[in-house]
This record gives C-alpha cells, sequence and structure tokens, in this order.
C-alpha cells in the first residue's frame, strides 16, 4: 500500500517518526513536506496530500499539525476527502470501517509517538465494511454538491 503523509511546521518530527515507523513495516511513503520548521500554513500541506489520494498517486493519507485540527478541516474542505482526526485507535478503526475515511488526521502536540504509530497501523490496516454504511458515506459525498 502507498501511503501520503503531510505536516506542517509544528509537526515534521513526528512526520518524520511516522514515516519511518511505516517504511519499517513495509509501506511506500509519500512525503508531501513540509520538511522544515519554518512556519508555514497547514492548508497548503492539506492540499497536497489530498490532492494525492484523489489522483491515485496514494491510497490513503496521513496529515498532521500541532493539534490535528487545522489539518484535518482543511482536508475535510476539499470534494472526496473524508478526513478523520483521531487521538485513539478506535475512532482510527472506526472511521475505516463505518466512514470510509481516506486521511487520518492527529496532532503532533497532542499525542505521543507510539501513539500516532498505532493509530496509522490501524487507519491503515482497516478495511471499510459497506453495507449499510455505503448508503451513509454516499449521503457524506452527496453533501459536497451542497
Ligand atoms: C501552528 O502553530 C498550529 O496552529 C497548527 O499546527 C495547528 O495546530 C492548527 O490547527
Amino acid at each position: 500500500m502507498k501511503v501520503g503523509i503531510a505536516n506542517d511546521h509544528a509537526a515534521t518530527d513526528m512526520k518524520k517518526a511516522v514515516m519511518k515507523h511505516l517504511q519499517d513495516e513495509g509501506y511506500e511513503v509519500v512525503d508531501y513536506g513540509t520538511d522544515g520548521y519554518e512556519s508555514v500554513d497547514y492548508p497548503d500541506y492539506a492540499e497536497k496530500v489530498c490532492h494525492g489520494v484523489l489522483s491515485h498517486e496514494v491510497d490513503l493519507g496521513i496529515a498532521i499539525c500541532g493539534t490535528g485540527v487545522g489539518i484535518s478541516i482543511a482536508c475535510n474542505k476539499i470534494k472526496g476527502i473524508r478526513c478523520a482526526h483521531c487521538s485513539e485507535t478506535y475512532s482510527a478503526e472506526f472511521s475505516r470501517r463505518h466512514n470510509d475515511a481516506n486521511v487520518v488526521a492527529f496532532g503532533a502536540r497532542v499525542v505521543g509517538e507510539e501513539i500516532a504509530f498505532q493509530i496509522a497501523d490501524t487507519f491503515l490496516k482497516t478495511p471499510f465494511e459497506g453495507g449499510r454504511h455505503q448508503r451513509r458515506v454516499d449521503k457524506i459525498n452527496k453533501l459536497d454538491e451542497r
């Protein structure tokens, strides 16, 4: 599986740690930046990773900022993106099983590295259940047109 990852300046160290963890687990990871610590605007990086997901350059995306809030809000403004802001693994699991989330976001200043690894692992390995959840996801997708 190919995974996209993007972050702002508050999350560069976390991004590097998550990337290394996922590569060690055998994932191919595309890094959409930022790479440094200079202040940047998280919507720009939300757009990059979401574009990767929507263009099928990557299968799923990970978006990280200080809290995970700003970058998840930005991701969810993009048509076709269902971004789940998660600070624990239960939400990460069900965001895939029930919501078919295609991007997971978390906060580098909120969760520790080990929790972040578990959130990412859970999100990436959990399939969408479909069935009655597909109808609800279809309704979410229709909201993109409103
Ligand atoms: C940057 O200081 C911070 O505002 C950003 O990383 C994020 O937490 C916004 O939601």
